[in-house]
């Protein structure tokens, strides 16, 4: 694996480091007359409409025309989404897939017609039309959390036991095992020594997964792991919620059926508007944050590349201004190794929101307390 060393900005806080290329790399040229299909899951989730946004600015900025769709977590929804822009002819597809297992018979026919498919954020199964992915190195997203919940309890010294419990992504979307088994691999030690206890018993990720990552499934699933297994006064100590839509479940589950004396070590992901207010306010203590403008510029290269005619290798790492690596050998999409363009996650807590700030990619309400999105990047 080779990692690109150049970064226009690296600050590390709290043992994590945030990368923030500055994604405005402006090469208008005669891209004019190529279109770009970008299909992202749902507009419901600040992320996804941050990743629609930077991506549309970047191919469009470009010279590019742009059909971006959101389809709601309908995966039928977004098979017609996608079948219409192949249909219109679109020189490249861009794709968050709804649910990863149910795009193959779409793509095959963007196969047919010669235009290439690149995986964004979700690999997608069972196909040979895809030709490149670039994410986030998912299992190190897990592994983050874990790690954050390790120290936080000092699970490597003292001899107290805590409580634990699960809440998992969807199982249609291949990132969320990912993320599960990164938090469990970290945390399974400490689960075997009985330093972690799970009272639900619920320790596998079936049984804990969330469809769509809905958060009013997280927050019913909560509800009833609390009802069933707290109710007595036994305390919990973590929730490790797999991202921040489900995190907010949980919390919200906590405000109402929790009679513990304490509260919670929750965690998350992707920084999410009002998770970041929930840390400030206590009710979620961390998040890992994935800088999405980021991921879109490192998209965009890649897809520059194919357009173009080139094929894109590891050596495309060494030219990003971003630390992204270069892996064929992790995800397997069930037919083959997709080639993956993998970028950093990083640790968010209170104490260092002001990282998000200095990205460019958030900016405190007037009263300096809150994160809000920039209107401006
Ligand atoms: C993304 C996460 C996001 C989740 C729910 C995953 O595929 O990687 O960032 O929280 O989907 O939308």
């Amino acid at each position: 694996m080779k990692r690109a060393i150049a970064m226009l900005m690296a600050v590390t806080l709290a043992g994590s480091v945030v990368s923030c290329g500055n994604g405005k790399k402006n090469d208008k040229n005669a891209n004019s007359g190529k279109s770009v299909g970008i299909a992202m899951p749902t507009s419901t989730l600040d992320r996804w409409n941050s990743d629609g946004k930077f991506l549309q600015y970047r191919f469009e900025s470009a010279g590019f025309d742009v059909d971006l769709i959101y389809s709601e977590n309908d995966a039928t929804r977004q098979n017609n989404d996608i079948l219409a822009m192949i249909n219109k002819g679109v020189d490249l597809l861009l794709i968050a897939a709804v649910d990863g297992t149910k795009l193959s018979g779409t793509l095959e026919t963007a196969k047919e017609k010669g235009i290439p498919v690149v995986a964004y954020d979700r690999l997608i199964m069972d196909t040979h039309a895809l030709t490149y992915y670039v994410s986030f190195d998912n299992r190190a997203v897990g592994r983050l959390q874990g790690e954050f919940v390790r120290d936080q309890l000092a699970l490597d010294s003292g001899s107290d036991s805590y409580n634990i419990e699960f809440v998992a992504g969807d199982p249609a979307d291949n990132n969320a095992k990912y993320f599960y088994d990164g938090a469990y691999d970290v945390l399974e030690p400490y689960i075997e020594s009985g330093r972690l206890v799970i009272p639900s018993g619920k320790d596998s990720f079936d049984q804990v997964a969330t469809p769509e990552w809905s958060m009013d499934k997280a927050k019913a699933n909560m509800k009833d792991t609390l009802a069933k297994y707290y109710s007595n006064g036994t305390q919990l100590d973590v929730v490790l919620c797999a991202n921040d839509s489900t995190a907010l479940g949980a919390a919200q589950a906590l405000n109402i059926v929790y009679n513990g004396k304490n509260y919670p070590i929750i965690t998350g992901q992707d920084g999410d508007v009002a998770n970041l207010k929930n840390i400030v306010d206590g009710k979620q203590a961390m998040t890992v944050y994935k800088n999405v403008r980021d991921e879109a510029s490192v998209t965009y290269e890649v897809c520059k590349m194919i357009l173009d005619g080139e094929i894109p290798t590891s050596k495309l790492v060494e030219k990003l201004p971003i630390d992204v690596s270069f892996d064929s050998e992790s995800y397997n999409n069930g037919v083959k190794y997709v080639q993956s363009y993998l970028l950093l996650p990083s640790v968010i807590t209170k104490d260092n929101m002001q990282l998000l700030v200095d990205c460019g990619l958030y900016e405190w309400d007037s009263a300096h307390k809150y994160l809000e999105l920039t209107k401006t990047s």
